[in-house]
């Protein structure tokens, strides 16, 4: 292989661009040309793909976002667009791909090997670290931080005004967020999507909580949790406590897509972008890779899409201790 391509797709994450980088010294270390293709799976449509050096990622490892930009492509999921992608490898001679991104980058990505031949390697990059075969996705610890920094400032205020605070943290039907930045930031309970949190359970907490003169709380609510947003859950949990409640809700949103990744994330990404080029360089396709216990290990796509990557509910029981 002498010529392949880097692209992000997806949502954005922390250290993406650390990634890239990889990518990109990796194969400029081992005299590979490499093009980057903008906005994921578009820019292979459209032919947005430019040759890249060494100094193209310059001064790139400490930013947030990613230089390629990124989209999430309906038009590569008919056959058509995907067509028009290949014509356009052709046109630059590229003869394989490492992407950047999550599971429908890599559904993607097996459709696109499947129909013309061409092998991806993938590497895990998003916030929810929703990926099977992978310990950490590449913007989760960045993620959690940011998060955990917004909790502790809210704290500050739901301990002057002696008030409930559920605050809605990202994951799409991932609990990960929810957990991390919940145990860091002391919360009294997190609701996830991998189990079921009834609101009797939620009213229970905070009541027992007031009982043990406990005068704040702190609920995380992950978004794709079964009880609704947490705007819902607050609306279900004044409807079951008796007299007025001092209750706020606090929707993090999209802060926790941005900002400089932290040392992790960097280090994690360089790995695993050199991970993905070396391990297609080596004759690896339809496979993303990832870090398991500290090792490098390659997964294949069909399973990181299809397996579910299940949270430790062990964690989820200490919340509940560590709240007395
Ligand atoms: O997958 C990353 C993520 O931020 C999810 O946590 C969230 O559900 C989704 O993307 C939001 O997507 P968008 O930026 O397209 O609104």
């Amino acid at each position: 292989m002498k010529r392949i391509a880097v692209f992000t797709s997806g949502g954005d994450a922390p250290g993406m661009n650390a990634c890239i980088r990889a990518v990109v010294r990796g194969a400029v270390y081992h005299d590979i040309e490499v093009f980057g293709i903008r906005r994921g799976y578009n820019g292979m449509i459209n032919g947005d793909i430019f040759q890249m050096t060494s100094h193209s990622v310059s001064n790139i490892v400490q930013r947030g976002g990613t230089i390629l930009k990124s989209a999430r492509s309906k038009e590569f999921m008919t056959p058509e667009g995907r067509q028009r992608a290949h014509e356009q490898l052709q046109k630059f001679g590229i003869e394989g791909l490492v992407a950047i991104g999550g599971n429908g980058t890599f559904t993607g990505a097996t459709l696109f090997f499947d129909e013309f031949g061409i092998p991806t390697v993938g590497a895990p990059g998003t916030i929810d670290n929703d990926l099977y075969g992978t310990d950490y996705t590449i913007g989760f610890d960045t993620a959690v931080n940011t998060a955990l920094e917004a909790i502790d400032k809210i704290r500050d205020t739901a301990d002057s005004h002696d008030r409930i605070f559920l605050i809605e943290v990202m994951g799409r039907d991932s609990g990960y967020i929810a957990i991390q930045s919940g145990i860091a930031g002391g919360a009294e309970l997190v609701m996830v999507p991998e189990v079921l949190t009834p609101i009797s359970e939620v009213v229970k907490t905070l009541q027992a909580g007031f009982n043990r003169s406990k005068s704040s709380s702190i609920v995380v609510v992950a978004e794709g949790e079964e009880e609704g947003s947490a705007a819902e859950v607050a609306e279900k949990i004044s409807k079951l406590i008796e007299g007025e409640l001092d209750m706020r809700v606090t929707t993090l949103g999209h802060i926790q897509r941005g900002g400089i990744p932290t040392a992790y994330d960097r280090i994690l990404a360089s790995r695993l972008g050199l991970g993905a080029l070396e391990g297609l360089l080596n004759g690896e396709k339809n496979v993303m890779a990832g870090v398991i216990n500290n090792e490098l290990v390659y997964t294949p796509f069909r399973d990181t899409i299809r397996l579910p990557k299940p949270i430790n509910e062990d964690l989820l029981r200490m919340v509940k201790i560590l709240s007395v």
